[in-house]
């Protein structure tokens, strides 16, 4: 919380939406000879640790990487015990009320069990009014998915094409409402972003580290915040 002193004096320009790939929990089990299994949970308990931090400093808008339309390619009792743990927290509905934090998922749910959709409806109804943290689950989210869905939904509604601006794709998609965001972390050192949020990621700015997610602390945050706010983004100008 160091940079929380200093904010008052303008040192610090806080992100106004984080977005994080929450990578590198097999990594971090298998050098603990763990099973996959524990450094999902490992990460689930940092992600509770990271969100409510965001809160607590102010980050408007959290958007966390959990499960991506590609990891269904995994051995079937990884993506079930994945569900597992997002089970549970849906099941652990304090989470939200107490934090004032609104919790949205992004991402195509269709394919997801029945009572994992009935969990993630009722903990944004739950949490619907909280005025704090705008934590964004993309779970079965992809980028192209994604676009493809805005797509589809231009088509149906029979806009004409002439009509069609960068808004009306932004309006169609998952994030809809929400500004993009303007700083993406990855840990576990991989320097790509996996699909996630490739519309939206147009101008932010970037934060990579070897870190794998279960070790990430508020400290790293505070860190890659300290770093956003040294960089000059131009935005294409001068
Ligand atoms: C991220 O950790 C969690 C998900 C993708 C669901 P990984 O499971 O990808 O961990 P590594 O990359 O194998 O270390
Ligand atoms: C990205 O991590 C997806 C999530 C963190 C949910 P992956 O581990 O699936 O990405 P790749 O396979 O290394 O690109
Ligand atoms: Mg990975």
């Amino acid at each position: 919380m160091f940079f929380k002193k200093k904010k008052p004096s303008g040192d610090i320009i806080l992100p106004e939406h984080i977005a994080i790939i929450m990578d590198g929990n097999g990594r971090w089990a298998k050098k603990r000879s763990l099973p996959r299994t524990a450094g999902h949970a490992a990460g689930s308990r940092t992600f509770k640790t990271i969100a409510r931090y965001c809160n607590k400093i102010g980050i408007k808008y959290l958007t966390v990487y959990a499960f991506s339309t590609e990891n269904w390619k995994r051995p079937k009792s990884e993506v079930d015990n994945i569900m597992n743990i997002l089970r549970d927290y849906l099941k652990d509905t304090d989470n939200f009320k107490d934090e004032n934090i609104k919790l949205e998922f992004i991402g195509d749910r269709a394919p997801l069990a029945d009572d994992i959709k009935e969990l993630m409806l009722k903990a944004e109804a739950d949490s619907a009014d909280a005025t704090g943290l705008h934590l964004n689950i993309a779970l079965n989210y992809g980028g192209r998915d994604e676009i493809v869905h805005a797509v589809k939904s231009i088509v149906k509604e029979g806009i004409d094409p002439e009509d069609i601006t960068e808004q009306t794709i932004s309006d169609r998609l998952y994030t809809a409402g929400q500004p993009d965001p303007d700083f993406i972390i990855r840990p576990s050192g991989e320097y790509r972003l996996s699909n996630y949020m490739i519309w939206q990621a147009a101008y932010a700015e970037y934060w990579f580290s070897d870190i794998l997610w279960p070790d990430f602390s508020p400290r790293d945050l505070d860190r890659a915040i300290e770093d956003f706010s040294r960089r000059n983004r131009r935005f294409g100008g001068v």
